[in-house]
């Protein structure tokens, strides 16, 4: 069976968890979308520390399981070579099963350099981004012709032609839009390149030709979605989104395999809301509630350290984006964290101009201005994090689940109930 992961709310929502603990039944895990933006947590159990991975597929632990980037990516070579060490340091050689995709996009320096300084000059205005380089990189890809692919490291002398163009009209880019005074130096970055075309010449192949070839053969697919589906570049709360389609939506584009390649769309969820970054979010609680949450959960960004914005579970927005992605089933992350409260919210309809909506408006600017429909359901107080089975949680914390199960219309199969493998509760089927 072939399992796609996808963020339902704004990122962050477990899926590192989740793709690492799937990938034990499966062959080969995929990390199709984003870049080094992601941050993927995994712990493996409770006296590991765990590991943070932002490029390499979350099934990079296990050994076994082939690991592919693919063409949806937009790739931090020198990121990517890093985790590679960072893993070999901690006994995992995951060197010879990492596979990335001649069709992915490299972040150069000047992405990130782009970002900054795009970032900077927007003020109070700003997206809030990770600085990774990320939408300057996407935005080359959209250009075509300041892009730079990977499969450009096997043809070093038509890159070095290539890559003097772009530098030099970056150069004046960045000199006359930001006034900026130090230029980008084409032989540094060259020779960079050079260095990526050696490390990583083993590694690049035609990752679509792959995962054809190896759904003929039946073989065990794992996609894993990086950021959320509202920070969609085209359903999410734009602009405040990321540069891709990070929702359901996105997987046949960045990967070339058709949806139907797919037997489960998985949504993974927190049982509340988290935001990072700009952008409208109905349900924050920028009071003690949303503090309790950040401080319980350890609510703070895995790739930029930035305490994450929290709020009440919003169903009105992850129906939105079952609905989009055709998702078949929910992961929910993070019940212990909401114990110890004396009641909890879901957020079932937004008011709008007096007016109950009754789908999930396409602009930032009335998203700002929604009142939010709560219920309002008992809380629990018991520790979570040592119930190993479904039937052992409180009624109190089933009833609320059983609650955002019936208003998603969606089945909950999974509860997280802490960051480890093992604390994650089977409640329905397994998948
Ligand atoms: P991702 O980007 O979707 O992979 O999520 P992140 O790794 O950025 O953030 C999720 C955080 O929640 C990580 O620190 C995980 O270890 C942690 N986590 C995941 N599931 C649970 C859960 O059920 N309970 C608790 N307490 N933490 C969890
Ligand atoms: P994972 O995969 C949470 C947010 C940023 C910012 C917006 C645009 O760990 O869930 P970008 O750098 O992509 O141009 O920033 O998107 N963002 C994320 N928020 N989790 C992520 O990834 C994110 N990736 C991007 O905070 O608001
Ligand atoms: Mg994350």
């Amino acid at each position: 069976m072939n399992t796609c992961v996808v963020g339902l709310q704004w990122g962050d929502e477990g899926k590192g968890k989740i793709v690492d603990m799937l990938s034990e039944k499966a062959d080969i895990v995929i990390r199709y979308s984003g870049g080094a933006n992601a941050g993927h947590t995994v712990q493996r159990s409770e006296n590991e520390e765990s590991f943070a991975l932002h490029l390499l597929p979350s099934g990079i632990l296990r050994d076994g399981v082939d690991s592919i980037i693919t063409n949806g990516v937009v790739l931090d070579a020198d990121i990517v070579l890093s985790e590679l060490q960072g893993l070999k340091d901690r006994g995992i050689d995951a060197y010879s099963r990492l596979k990335i995709s001649g069709r992915a996009h490299l972040v150069m320096p000047y992405h990130k350099k782009q970002d900054i300084l795009s970032e900077a000059a927007l003020g109070k205005e700003k997206i809030g981004t990770t600085a990774r380089g990320i939408g300057p990189c996407y935005g080359d890809k959209v250009a075509r012709s300041t892009a730079v692919r990977v499969a450009d490291l096997e043809d070093l002398d038509g890159l070095a032609v290539k890559l003097k163009r772009i530098v030099e009209y970056k150069n004046k880019f960045f000199t006359g839009v930001y006034g900026e005074t130090e230029l980008l130096n084409y032989e540094e970055i060259f020779a960079d390149c050079c260095r990526w075309a050696k490390a990583f010449e083993p590694m690049i192949i035609d990752t679509t030709a792959y995962l054809h070839k190896a759904w003929k053969a039946g073989k065990t697919m794992l996609f894993e979605g990086a950021q959320g589906s509202m920070l969609d570049l085209d359903h999410g709360t734009f602009p405040f989104v990321t540069s891709s389609n990070s929702s359901a939506v996105g997987l046949s584009a960045a990967t070339g395999m058709p949806a139907k390649a797919v037997d489960c769309f998985l949504g993974i969820v927190k049982a509340y809301s988290t935001r990072v970054g700009a952008g409208p979010f109905p349900t924050e609680q920028d009071n003690e509630v949303g503090d309790t949450i950040r401080v319980k959960g350890h609510e703070f960004g895995t790739t930029t350290g930035r305490p994450r914005r929290c709020g009440w579970f919003d169903a009105v927005c992850t129906s939105f984006a079952i609905q989009i992605g055709g998702i078949d089933a929910i992961a929910l992350q993070h019940l212990d964290t909401l114990s110890g409260m004396k009641e909890l919210k879901i957020c079932t309809g937004y008011m709008y101009n007096g007016e109950l909506l009754d789908f999930y408006p396409s602009e930032a600017s009335v998203l700002e201005k929604v009142q939010c429909v709560y219920e309002t359901i008992e809380g629990f107080d018991a520790d979570l994090r040592n119930v190993t089975s479904w039937d052992n949680l409180p009624e109190a914390a089933k009833a609320y689940i059983d609650r955002v199960e019936q208003v998603l219309q969606c089945p909950i199969t999974l509860v997280g109930v802490g960051p480890q493998r093992s604390q994650t509760l089977q409640r329905r089927s397994k998948l």
